[in-house]
């Protein structure tokens, strides 16, 4: 089993510039295991549906305690295939947060219904039970869609409130889901995201806490029932035999060769988290008075996918990011906008915008964060951070 010291030695990248994420540095571990595996697929030749998608669905539902997972070809799918899978579409509601990637948004307006976005708790940056409460009961009463559903997103890899929001989608009857692309490896006590909602969807885009290389995603079920339906509707809606066509479906599959990968990475999976984990406790041990970070509440874990906090202001942030550009660290901003303000959603936009969303989005900056950073990385980000006054 590989620890989380070893690998950074084996990653070879001691001496390196410091990268906002380092796929490179990983594959110096892995390179020889994933060229091997690629082999494997090429010479059985099952690049569709191959065995390694049974025995990767398999390992991700021992890892997470869903009672089935299916694999799709991307993270978007994830969310598409399940809306599909209970109808949902024109004339319905389906209430998202305003603060997200915009891939959360298209899902629900591809299958034809109507994002309602929510503003976040200005803490977590994640959905506000609050406003989701209020925004169910203005639509209500409103009385021109109907609330269907409910996608909490765990943003930057902290899980959603997921007790408060299933009593409150049991209390509407609505149908619940996580997206889950960037929280993979987060956990709720000893329940790990994949577990926390009744269906979960995530992405393997390269750069999520378990990436492969290309596009991928998963979608995990606490009930055998729908994943059945998700596995016809990603082969284009047909039965077992892929003879007929049950329902309508898309070509949503996930590669053989990229479960392949999976399966490499997910060896590595927990030693990652830890290095993670460890840049996360001195980015809080240091920057926490200088950063608005989101609270480390009890039983909450964080796949840590991104490491996020909120500047003083717009211009704080403007120079913080310079001072750390002037000493070669990368930062990023995750996201310069609600999803609201988005020309292709303003349609959606809520009476009297999202001030949450508004407010994080002027002052979110996004600080280097991945398993291969040193401790010295990272007290030198912090040190440049803590520069600026
Ligand atoms: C919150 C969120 N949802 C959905 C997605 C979509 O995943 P993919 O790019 O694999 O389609 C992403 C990916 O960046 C994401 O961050």
């Amino acid at each position: 089993m590989t620890n989380s010291v070893d690998l950074i030695a084996r990653s070879g990248v001691e001496d390196g510039p410091i990268n906002f994420m380092d796929l490179k540095a990983q594959q110096n571990v892995i390179r020889a295991e994933v060229d091997a595996v690629i082999q494997k697929v090429l010479d059985h030749g099952r690049y569709i549906s191959g065995p390694e998608i049974d025995e990767l669905e398999a390992e991700l539902a021992r890892r997470t305690g869903a009672v089935e997972v299916v694999g799709c070809a991307s993270g978007t799918d994830a969310l598409i295939i399940p809306l599909m899978g209970e109808g949902i579409g024109p004339g319905d509601a389906v209430f998202i947060p305003g603060f997200t990637y915009n891939a959360t948004a298209n899902a629900v307006l591809a299958v034809g219904a109507t994002p309602v976005f929510v503003d976040i708790d200005p803490k977590t940056f994640n959905i506000c039970t609050d406003h989701l409460e209020a925004q169910i009961d203005a639509t209500l009463a409103g009385g021109k869609l109907t609330p269907k559903a409910i996608i909490a997103v765990d943003l930057f890899g902290l899980p959603a409130d997921y007790p408060t929001l299933t009593k409150i989608a049991d209390k509407h009857g609505l149908f619940f889901m996580a997206d889950a692309a960037q929280s993979f490896g987060g956990a709720i006590g000893d329940n790990p995201v994949g577990s926390l909602a009744p269906v979960s969807g995530t992405s393997f885009f390269p750069s999520k806490t378990l990436g492969c290389y290309g596009d991928g995603g998963a979608i995990f079920s606490m009930d055998k029932e729908r994943a059945d339906i998700w596995k016809s509707i990603r082969f284009h809606g047909t039965d077992d035999a892929r003879k007929e066509s049950l329902r309508v479906g898309i070509n949503g599959r996930l590669d053989t060769i990229q479960a392949a990968i999976l399966l490499v990475k997910l060896k590595i999976f927990d030693a990652e988290w830890e290095n993670r984990n460890r840049a996360a406790q001195i980015y809080y041990e240091r920057l926490s008075e200088r950063l608005g970070l989101p609270p480390q509440v009890d039983g909450f874990k964080s796949s840590w996918g991104l490491f996020s906090g909120l500047a003083r202001s717009g211009d704080d942030r403007a120079r913080i990011q310079s001072h750390l550009q002037s000493k070669k660290i990368p930062s990023a901003i995750y996201y310069t906008m609600g999803l609201h303000v988005h020309h292709a959603f303003s349609a959606y936009a809520p009476d009297g915008g999202l001030p949450h969303c508004e407010d994080a989005s002027t002052r979110i900056l996004a600080l280097p964060m991945h398993p291969y950073l040193t401790d010295e990385n990272v007290h030198d980000i912090c040190d440049a951070v803590l520069e600026v006054n």
